[in-house]
């Protein structure tokens, strides 16, 4: 039986208009990302990883209801929502018929998830980033999206902070499995993270430069994938394709 691909970027081209003319952005992106799959998009700056991954959440969804959430760089939750709130609107926007006691239910889980329940009852602006973007990534997940879409949900916090959020998210991934497509440019996060890293070259007319498959075995701890005998291959691999690919 041949496998069923559930994401497949096949000759992707994005053109914008500048008022200095046409600027390729992406051009003739190849990918597939396999069911289960988490997989890194990783580049330059502005090499188009944002616009790749904006393409994937816009692209047109095989089946109803919300089958894909984004967390972005910065938190976007409401801030004259609390935080139980915000999770709330987007369960009431993917399953408009759950009873209130259910929708509670639903969201509470959640919350308990990412490890914020604690702070279900404050106002996003008394929370600190990290708080911020655990919540971000519980509304995410609490519509139970097929494909959880991350465009580098970690990169404005402190490093301690960032560890955190990735033993989080990969703790809730183990559990769930969702298809994740994450962007990020801190390599050791995407070795940590990724079964296959996605490396765009420099833009524009960025492409996929390379595709790795990462061997680390799983569930992963951070230590383990550190000390692992094939670490310093991988990620001087990245390092060299990305130094090679820098404009
Ligand atoms: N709406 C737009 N109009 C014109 N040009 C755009 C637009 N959006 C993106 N671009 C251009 O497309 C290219 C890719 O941008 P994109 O934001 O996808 O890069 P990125 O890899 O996500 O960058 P970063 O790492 O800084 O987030 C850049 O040259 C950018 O200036
Ligand atoms: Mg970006």
């Amino acid at each position: 039986m041949t496998e069923r691909i559930p994401l497949e970027l096949a000759a992707l081209t994005k053109t914008f208009a500048t008022p200095a003319g046409p600027v390729v952005a992406v051009q003739d992106v190849n990918a597939r990302v396999h069911e289960g799959e988490f997989a890194c998009i990783l580049g330059h700056s502005g090499c188009g990883k944002s616009t790749v991954l904006s393409i994937i959440a816009g692209a047109k969804a095989d089946g109803p209801g919300t089958d894909r959430a984004v967390v972005f760089q910065a938190p976007c939750l409401l801030p004259w929502l609390t935080v139980r709130e915000n999770v709330a609107l987007a369960v009431t926007q993917a399953s408009p018929r759950l009873t209130r006691a259910e929708r509670r239910a639903r969201v509470d889980r959640y919350l308990e998830l990412v490890g914020v329940a604690d702070s279900a009852d404050q106002w996003p602006g008394e929370l600190s980033l990290g708080t911020q973007q655990c919540v971000s990534l519980a509304r995410a997940l609490s519509v139970d999206p097929r494909f959880l879409l991350l465009d580098e949900p970690f990169a404005m916090l402190d490093s301690l902070t960032r560890f955190e959020l990735q033993d989080i998210l990969l703790q809730v991934w183990e559990q769930n499995r969702k298809i994740v497509v994450m962007v990020t440019h801190d390599v050791d996060e995407a070795l940590y993270l990724a079964d296959r890293l996605i490396l765009m070259t420099d833009g524009p007319s960025a492409r996929v430069g390379e595709i790795l498959s990462v061997p680390f075995p799983r569930p992963r701890a951070r230590m383990a994938v550190l000390e692992h005998p094939r670490y310093v291959e991988f990620h001087g691999r990245v390092i060299d394709f990305l130094e090679n690919h820098a404009s």
